[in-house]
């Protein structure tokens, strides 16, 4: 029987063929033991002299590494594979043999990694973040289509910048000037006015100097967009989003959690209501902190969002930011002129912001003050002013950054492993 590795447990005790790369290798006089990978998972096959032909044996013991192969055996129940099972090889079919693969079972240093992006995405702890990856993409899509979302496409190719002038990719778009998208926000809340409910997934891009391990040149980032929700309630929708990925990465990655060796009691606790605390307030807790160095209007760094962030359990929602420290775009609180309806959520064990997001200003004349204010032209955007002119409505929507959630769930210091091909201030190779 054709199968994966990830299937096997159909088949204990039965004869499988599975297409395969060697992963590693070891052998003696007797065995040779045969770390097998197929994309879906990794399995050991195990060659015993005496049990197959005198040409598969010696083809297990000069077979190299990531040499692709169909490997014909039975699958045995061992416990103490991570995977639960093992297979007892019968028959070998080399399809190439690779020769020099570089990414040998000893330490390599990042830069070298990094250089080998198309290689090392096959090793297990890759694999386990890629497949982490995509159960959040695909749990985001079961969030937001349970709930009546519709999935909306912004462009990439944009005319007009969101969060500010700065960090813009500049590109000519035939005779007139055009941006990479930092952000789907805008046409989302135009897709909000005419569906309701949205959200865009996409990659974005910053022309940021900034080598941080939170920062990507190119990220993906999912925007819910939603009419008639003020901001109390997008905070709810935020915590039930995070939990809800937290609970889908516990129950279906439970194999690459172990093999990345998460702590999983700290995802256990992910549960919403998450604590809420205001710009105002996180001052003080880090002046009780010992931080000295920040006063009102400053913007947190990452120490300041750690040191927050370790007084939680839970991701943290940091509410109302100063108005100065914040886009155009953002309403003000009816209270306070000088604060926004604002919220960005700090992630537990100093893995940073993961989302920001805001009620939206709905007022014609408020937000054409802001753009204004901000310098912003207005002829770009004008039909960004429409959507107060037609049925203006009060609405909130948010961002959250794709690859800082993985490396929080996945417990992965750096988001440079959190995406196949990471862009980065000095890398845009391979
Ligand atoms: O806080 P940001 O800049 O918010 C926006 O872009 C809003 N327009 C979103 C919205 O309201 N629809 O970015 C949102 C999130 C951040 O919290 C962070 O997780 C991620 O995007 N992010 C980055 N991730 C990796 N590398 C970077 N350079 C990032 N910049 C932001
Ligand atoms: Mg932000």
């Amino acid at each position: 029987m054709k199968t994966t590795i990830a299937q096997v447990g159909r088949y204990v005790n039965e004869q499988v063929t599975i297409g395969a790369w060697i992963a590693n290798k070891r052998s003696s006089g007797k065995i040779a033991f045969l770390q097998l990978r197929d994309g879906t998972g990794f399995i050991q096959g195990v060659v015993v002299k005496a049990e197959v032909p005198e040409d598969v044996f010696a083809l297990a013991k000069s077979i190299t590494q990531e040499s692709s192969l169909y490997v014909t055996g039975t699958v045995r129940e061992d416990e103490r594979s991570p995977s639960g099972y093992e297979l007892s090889v019968e028959q070998i079919e080399l399809i190439h043999q690779a020769t020099d693969y570089p990414i040998t079972p000893k330490q390599h240093g990042t830069e070298f990694l990094m250089d080998h992006r198309h290689l090392w995405l096959r090793s297990k702890r890759q694999h386990a973040i890629m497949k982490i990856r995509s159960q959040i993409i695909r749990s985001t899509y079961d969030f937001f289509s349970e709930r009546g979302f519709t999935k909306l496409d912004s462009p990439i190719l944009t005319g007009s910048s969101p969060e500010g002038t700065s960090e813009l990719f500049h590109t000519k778009y035939f005779d007139e000037d055009a941006y990479l998208s930092q952000s789907g926000q805008l046409y989302a809340e135009a897709g909000a006015m005419a569906l309701g409910r949205v959200f865009t997934f996409g990659p974005t891009f910053r022309a940021e100097k900034s080598k941080t391990r939170r920062h990507l040149i190119e990220f993906w980032m999912i925007e819910p967009e939603m009419a008639f929700v003020e901001h109390e309630e997008s905070l709810e929708i935020q915590e039930q989003y995070v939990a809800h990925l937290a609970k889908a990465v516990l129950d279906h990655c439970q194999l690459e959690l172990k093999q990345l060796g998460r702590d999983v009691t700290k995802l256990e606790a992910i549960k919403a209501p998450f604590p809420r605390i205001t710009y105002d307030e996180a001052l003080d807790l880090l002046k009780e902190k010992g931080f000295d160095d920040i006063s009102w209007g400053d913007d947190f760094g990452s120490p300041h969002e750690t040191a927050i962030a370790e007084h939680f359990d839970k991701p943290v929602f940091i509410t109302r930011y100063p108005r100065s420290l914040k886009p155009f775009y953002m309403q003000p609180a009816p209270d306070r002129d000088d604060v926004v309806l604002c919220a960005d959520l700090i992630a537990p064990e100093g893995y940073g912001e993961i989302i920001g997001g805001s009620e939206r200003i709905h007022d014609y004349d408020l937000l054409k003050q802001e753009l204004e204010k901000h310098n912003l032209p207005l002829d770009a955007y004008g039909w960004y002013l429409d959507l107060r002119k037609y049925g203006s409505v009060p609405h909130s929507g948010f961002g959250l950054g794709l690859e800082r959630t993985v490396a929080w769930l996945s417990g992965t210091e750096h988001v440079r492993e959190t995406i196949p091909f990471p862009r980065l201030l000095n890398r845009l190779y391979p």
